[in-house]
């Protein structure tokens, strides 16, 4: 995320970003003891606001959290810190902890009120040199807990991976567990192989991607394959996609030093951008819920 937008929220009170302050006690700090999520503000509008409070609702629930909030409360923050900001393309982060008391102790606290915070950055449009040469992509083992279903904070084998892969001379991590592919290390992955386009099940093996459904409902050019991958068709793939509320979706054109396809941005990649963008345009001015 780019340096973000000075309006911040925390507990129920816009504030500064710079004076938000919270307990070194929060058990996000310790623990990382918590869930968040990364909303899309597109044209001004928060996109796929509903997919990515259900996914918050889930989350919590999986964490056995209360949710602080009803999904029209969400809406608000998003919607106010948006406003805020007053920016038509934004990436807003939510986070909610199990909060701070005093001391540290492993099992929930009784009685304490979670942390919720929220800021809004601008949206890192991806640089005419990406969309016209693509990104470069480094597989990894995916090292990660047996829960990446939950969009937990805890995301050090993520940064780990990430860094692996920024130091290999690329942008993602593209994830393998015991050679059959997971996805990105803050991405949805893709495959397209032929006019076919290929991506894993939603499983606890990975996070259900917000705009991996985008894409699957914009590709109706494409015979669509919801199922395992092994490493042997993403090495042979066409074209291999990532995709997330951050970066859009995104054609890797060198895997491991290698060119995929034809080392450039493939025709699929090309269709499902445009298609990406003109879906923007068309639901810029319908409620965000
Ligand atoms: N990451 N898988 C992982 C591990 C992710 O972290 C993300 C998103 C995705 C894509 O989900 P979505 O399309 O809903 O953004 C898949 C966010 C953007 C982040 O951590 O910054």
């Amino acid at each position: 995320m780019a340096e973000p937008f000075p309006v911040g929220y925390l507990n129920g009170v816009y504030l500064p970003l710079a004076s938000a302050r919270i307990s070194p006690f929060d058990r996000g700090f310790l623990f990382a003891d918590g869930v968040y999520e990364v909303v899309p503000v597109h044209r001004g509008r928060p996109f796929l606001l509903r997919a990515h409070l259900d996914r918050l609702a889930r989350s919590l629930a999986a964490i056995r959290l209360d949710n602080p909030h009803t999904h029209t409360e969400w809406a608000n923050i998003v919607g106010e810190l948006a406003v805020r900001a007053a920016a038509p393309e934004q990436l807003v982060y939510l986070q909610v902890t199990r909060g701070a008391e005093a001391g540290r102790n492993h099992p929930f606290p009784q009685g304490v009120a979670p942390t919720v915070f929220a800021f809004t950055g601008p949206y890192p449009a991806p640089s005419p040199e990406v969309l016209a040469q693509g990104v470069v992509g480094v597989t990894r083992e995916d090292i990660r807990w047996a829960r990446c279903d939950i969009k937990s904070i805890a995301l050090l084998a993520n940064v780990l991976l990430r860094q692996e892969a920024g130091d290999a001379g690329g942008s993602e991590a593209i994830l393998l567990r015991d050679g059959w592919l997971t996805e990105g290390s803050s991405s949805t992955a893709f495959v397209v192989l032929g006019d076919r386009l290929i991506t894993p099940p939603n499983d606890p093996r990975i996070l259900p991607g917000t705009t991996r459904e985008a894409v699957l409902e914009l590709a109706d050019t494409l015979a669509q394959e919801i199922r395992p991958i092994p490493a042997a068709e993403l090495a042979a793939a066409d074209e291999v996609w990532i995709a997330s509320a951050g970066r859009g979706v995104l054609p890797v054109t060198r895997l491991d030093g290698r060119g995929v396809g034809s080392g450039r941005p493939g025709p699929h990649w090309r269709r499902i951008y445009a298609a990406l963008q003109a879906h923007l345009d068309a639901v810029a001015s319908q409620p965000p819920l």
